[in-house]
């Protein structure tokens, strides 16, 4: 079966296809028509083991605008608590004939162990600190249709980079497409040898900005650190933080990201993320459609019709 567990070992040409696959849904959504019913019959099951809000719902709307039967699983009300493995509950969705299973996790790897027990596409929402494919190419589509290509915008991602499956999602997808990507963060927040992964690292935020297209701010995972480890975030602002003054660091008119959910006055002011420049709540929206390509490319064997580009 053909899954979606990461943006590493998509080829560039599946990245993009994807993206093109997602701008015939962007025009309908924003006129709230939902004519095309391409997943009825189909069932979708939500498993979220871990908090979230924009992914778990454009998945449920994305699934539901297409037709599909979608169930949520109440996490916390499940057998997980009471010491179901995470196999057995992946062999128990199986077992309900599932025809896509959306999975977040806090274990890095989690869903590509479902995705190896289970006769269905599966789709990572997020494991741990390794990828988030879909908020890659959501990211991914709102550069494209704001600077009009990927290839040669300069991308800075600022933040917490050590725990981000965000950020490694996006490095990939977006060399991959050709971008030049600069990474920016404390040392203790930046992966050791990350210039592997094709981007320049700085730990000096305004160095980073100058000529910048995009600037992509990310939230501290303070769920992934340990006390002593979380920064303090009064400093982490002062030197990581986005304010409008070292916006005008970057190219004019630079577009400002963040994945979500944001702590204002921390990494983004309140004033850039509500700005002109923001492009947060189109990203939102860019989700909807991306994971309504998802949904759709990778049911397209199992519903007769020609999948991958
Ligand atoms: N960007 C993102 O994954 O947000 P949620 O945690 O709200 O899904």
């Amino acid at each position: 079966h053909g899954h979606l567990t990461g943006i590493d070992g998509l080829q560039p040409h599946e990245i993009a296809f994807l993206l093109d696959e997602a701008e015939q849904w962007i025009e309908a959504n924003r006129n709230r028509a939902k004519p095309d019913k391409r997943l009825a019959g189909l069932t979708l099951i939500n498993a979220f083991f871990e908090n979230s809000t924009r992914t778990l719902l454009s998945f449920e709307i994305a699934g539901k605008r297409l037709g599909a039967d979608v169930v949520n699983m109440a996490v916390a009300q499940s057998s997980v608590k009471k010491g179901e493995t995470l196999i057995d509950t992946a062999q128990t969705l199986n077992a309900m004939r599932a025809d896509m299973i959306v999975i977040r996790h806090a274990s890095s790897g989690a869903v590509r162990l479902i995705a190896d027990k289970v006769d269905c596409p599966v789709l990572n929402a997020g494991d741990g600190s390794h990828e988030h494919p879909t908020q890659a190419l959501l990211d991914a589509l709102t550069i494209r249709r704001r600077r009009g290509s990927i290839a040669g915008q300069r991308v800075v991602i600022c933040g917490d980079i050590l725990h981000s499956r965000v950020a490694r999602s996006n490095i990939l997808a977006l060399t991959a497409l050709a971008a030049e990507v600069r990474v920016v963060a404390p040392a203790t927040l930046m992966p050791a040898a990350i210039e592997r992964m094709g981007v320049t690292p700085y730990a000096d935020f305004d160095a980073a900005l100058d000529g910048a297209d995009v600037v992509m701010m990310l939230r501290l995972q303070n769920e992934r650190m340990s006390g002593a480890f979380i920064p303090s975030t009064r400093e982490f602002h002062l030197r990581y933080g986005l304010t409008t003054e070292r916006l005008e660091r970057a190219k004019p008119g630079a577009l400002v990201m963040h994945p979500g959910p944001m702590n204002r006055g921390v990494e983004i002011d309140s004033n850039v993320a509500d700005g002109v420049q923001s492009a947060i709540t189109e990203q939102v929206e860019m989700g909807v459609a991306v994971r309504m390509a998802c949904l759709d490319v990778l049911t397209r064997r199992a519903r007769g019709v020609e999948g991958w580009a």
